[in-house]
């Protein structure tokens, strides 16, 4: 396959060593602490009345970040009869219009890189690190599915016919598509489902993650400023068991993108499958039990590093991030007294704070999930390694990263999702009950692999059905164009996010047949 859009140029951000940006971008950040952002149902282009809440910052619980007034049954209903009735013109509108609209998005969205980054820090508590490559990754997105666009959706693909008859397929949206979207990538994957649906022309329905609506009603604004008709795009936030379920529901969703849970994916489909009307694609997103197998041969100061970031950066809270670390025998206890010692040097605290490597994690669910997690792990495995919390962090959800040794990956109850990281020790003549036990779990959507030997690496890419394997470096931070990504199994649907084939699962195609 030849993908005509490479080589593929990414966003270029900000450079965070320079002081003439960081300053400014500091002082942007202090500024939109006094400031009260608001999110509302926006539907065609009116914002519409409910019942609001606050929306509180994860890093200092007694801090409001702003509004957030949620969807009811009226802005639910308001919302499907306009997207629906406004989705043929988007289609017919053409892939060139859809994709300069998008590429618009994108400028806006690196011209307000600061104020961006600023409203991630607050209401996700993402560090401003995390911060950065999220609004790169969204400018992304709007860039090239733009370009994938004008690629598969500008012009019919012609066919071979018999004399007198002339053949065409062409490829177009499917109506109106539901993007579902988690607070972990509050504006990256908000984004992202939206751009793709959009440049494919369905109309869309914006459910954001409960978390993180305000995030996703600045995306909304300006992707609705760059020209996007008010009418093929509509922000409806609140809960996924009353606005998700009512949505979904809905016979005259056409389509839906959703990351989050498997669990979430799942009763999805079954919704779906249960109400009459027509059949329609899932794409799901979901997590994983993400494992790095490093042989006795690998550069332990390297594993080390690449353990820290693809467990605890983003406090974990990446469905990529690394759950389980298998060490060959001989290396391992090098390694985890590299990483234990690697771990104290580790920050964490208030993510607005450059010096700050982890935040904290999203809610007092999450916190209590990990915590239960803790307990169990403490009578079944071995605390090898942990970092400590400042007594000055107590404000706000901080989990401090621990490592845990267990002997099986069959004693994780799934995904765990926060900073807490697995060890199991293998010896060489084990490796095939390794790759057994990652297959087994069901889950693939990252593996990482740390060796010298080039054999080692082609064989566990071989023999692991995971939908992306890094060799030699951390398993985060998927690049949209460069690692298309996505998982398989209890991971996802596929096709990958950031991939030339993501765009086709949001389409549909028509044959015309002319007897000329
Ligand atoms: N795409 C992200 C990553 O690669 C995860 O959602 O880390």
């Amino acid at each position: 396959y030849r993908d005509e859009t490479w080589p593929w140029q990414s966003a270029a951000g900000l450079d965070l060593a320079e002081p003439l940006v960081v300053l400014p971008l500091l002082q942007e950040v202090e500024a939109s602490r006094e400031r009260a952002f608001e999110a509302a149902p926006v539907v065609n282009g009116s914002t519409q009345p409910g019942s609001s809440r606050a929306v509180i910052s994860p890093a200092s619980t007694q801090t409001p970040v702003g509004q957030v007034v949620e969807a009811g049954a009226e802005a639910i209903e308001l919302a499907l009869a306009t997207a629906s009735a406004s989705q043929l013109q988007w289609d017919r509108a053409g892939a060139e219009l859809r994709a300069r609209v998008l590429e618009q998005a994108a400028t806006l969205m690196e011209q307000e890189t600061a104020q961006l980054m600023s409203l991630i820090v607050a209401e996700a508590g993402r560090t401003l690190d995390d911060a950065l490559s999220e609004v790169r990754e969204a400018v992304d997105f709007c860039r090239y599915y733009a370009q994938q666009a004008r690629r598969l959706f500008s012009a019919p693909s012609p066919l071979p016919g018999p004399t007198g008859e002339v053949n065409e397929l062409s490829l177009h949206g499917r109506g109106v598509f539901l993007c579902i979207s988690p607070w972990n990538f509050p504006l990256a994957i908000f984004v992202g489902q939206v751009a793709a649906a959009l440049a494919a022309g369905n109309s869309v329905i914006a459910k954001p993650a409960e978390q993180t609506p305000l995030i996703a009603a600045r995306a909304v604004a300006l992707l609705l400023q760059a020209g996007v008709p008010a009418e093929v795009l509509q922000l409806l936030p609140g809960d996924g068991a009353r606005v998700g379920a009512a949505l979904v529901r809905d016979t005259r969703i056409s389509g839906v993108a959703f990351t989050g849970s498997t669990a979430t994916a799942k009763l999805i489909n079954q919704q779906l499958a249960e109400r009459d009307g027509p059949i329609v694609p899932l794409i799901a997103e979901t997590g994983g039990l993400n494992t790095m197998i490093v042989d006795a041969t690998a550069l332990p100061e390297q594993v080390v590093d690449d353990v820290i970031t693809s467990a605890f950066q983003s406090a974990g809270q990446r469905c990529s991030a690394l759950r389980v670390l298998y060490l060959q025998q001989d290396i391992a206890d090098n390694v985890l007294q590299m990483l234990a010692g690697a771990m104290q040097e580790l920050r964490i605290g208030d993510p607005a704070a450059l010096s700050t490597d982890i935040g904290p994690v999203i809610d007092l669910d999450a916190r209590q999930m990990l915590e239960r997690h803790q307990l169990r792990m403490r009578d079944e495995g071995r605390l090898v390694a942990a970092c400590s919390l400042d007594e000055s962090h107590t404000g706000g959800y901080f989990v401090p990263p621990q490592v845990y040794e267990i002997q099986s990956l069959a004693q994780l109850p799934g995904e765990v999702f926060g900073p807490i990281l697995h060890v199991i020790r293998y010896g060489t003549s084990e490796l095939g009950r390794v790759l057994d036990e990652i297959n087994a779990s069901g889950y693939g959507l990252t593996l990482g692999v740390h060796s010298r030997i080039d054999g080692f690496a082609r064989d566990i890419f071989a023999a692991t059905r995971v939908g992306n394997t890094y060799i030699n470096r951390n398993t985060v931070g998927a690049v949209v164009g460069v690692n298309p990504f996505g998982g398989m199994g209890l991971s996802g649907t596929g096709p990958k996010a950031g991939g030339p084939n993501y765009l086709y699962r949001f389409a549909t195609e028509k044959t015309r047949t002319d007897n000329v």
